[in-house]
């Protein structure tokens, strides 16, 4: 199985969640691919926020996303952070980019799972779970779901794998994500 996660990411919180999940696979010997999307505004925008400084090098040093990339993955992680209740722009543009294999249906039957970063729980982190997923219903694509008991102890919604930043500072913990069981739960279904 081909896996590809592509992410977009400022203040380096989607980006560590990319990293987990490219970890988490690799930990299992998968054949596992990670990009970024392009952002032309990315050293700007992190100027603004004093988290961005963290992971703004490493973030820059990963390859950008060509839509084809997506195009002999089997399954396929998109991650964004959230920006207004939304995928953020440039994972749009990302995602509009795509639609010259749309037409041609590339991405038929493929699987999805969306991951997200937002700043708290009512700033609509589950509406860019579901912007990512109704992109992959477009494409064709298969939506992987998270079960609710992924892991005991934790609450979870089924759109996707989300993340909590509060000012941007709080990093992911992928025991908390169950990162580890999602990965599990996708390489056996
Ligand atoms: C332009 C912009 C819009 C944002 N809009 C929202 C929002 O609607 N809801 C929310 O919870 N957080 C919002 N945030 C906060 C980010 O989603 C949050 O800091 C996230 O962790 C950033 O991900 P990153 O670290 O991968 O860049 C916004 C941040 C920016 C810069």
């Amino acid at each position: 199985m081909k896996i590809v996660i592509i992410f977009h990411s400022v203040c380096g919180n989607t980006y560590l969640m990319a990293q987990e999940f490219y970890n988490a696979f690799k930990e299992k010997k998968q054949n596992v691919e990670m990009y970024r999307v392009e952002d032309s505004t990315l050293d700007k925008t992190a100027q603004i926020f004093a988290p961005a400084q963290d992971f703004l090098t490493e973030i820059k040093k990963i390859s950008v996303a060509a839509p084809q990339v997506m195009e002999n993955a089997d399954l396929i992680l998109l991650g964004s952070p959230t920006y207004f209740g939304n995928v953020s722009g440039q994972m749009k543009l990302f995602m509009d980019a795509t639609s010259p294999l749309w037409i041609k249906g590339k991405f038929i039957g493929k699987k999805l799972l969306a991951f997200a970063s937002a700043g708290n729980s009512e700033g609509g982190g589950d509406l860019c779970l579901q912007a990512i997923n109704v992109y992959g219903q477009h494409m064709g694509m298969l939506n992987v779901s998270v079960p609710s008991n992924i892991k005991p102890g934790i609450t979870v919604p089924a759109y996707g794998i989300l993340h909590y930043s509060g000012n941007g500072s709080v990093r992911p913990d992928k025991n908390k994500l169950a990162i580890a069981e999602m990965v599990n739960y996708l390489l056996l279904s």
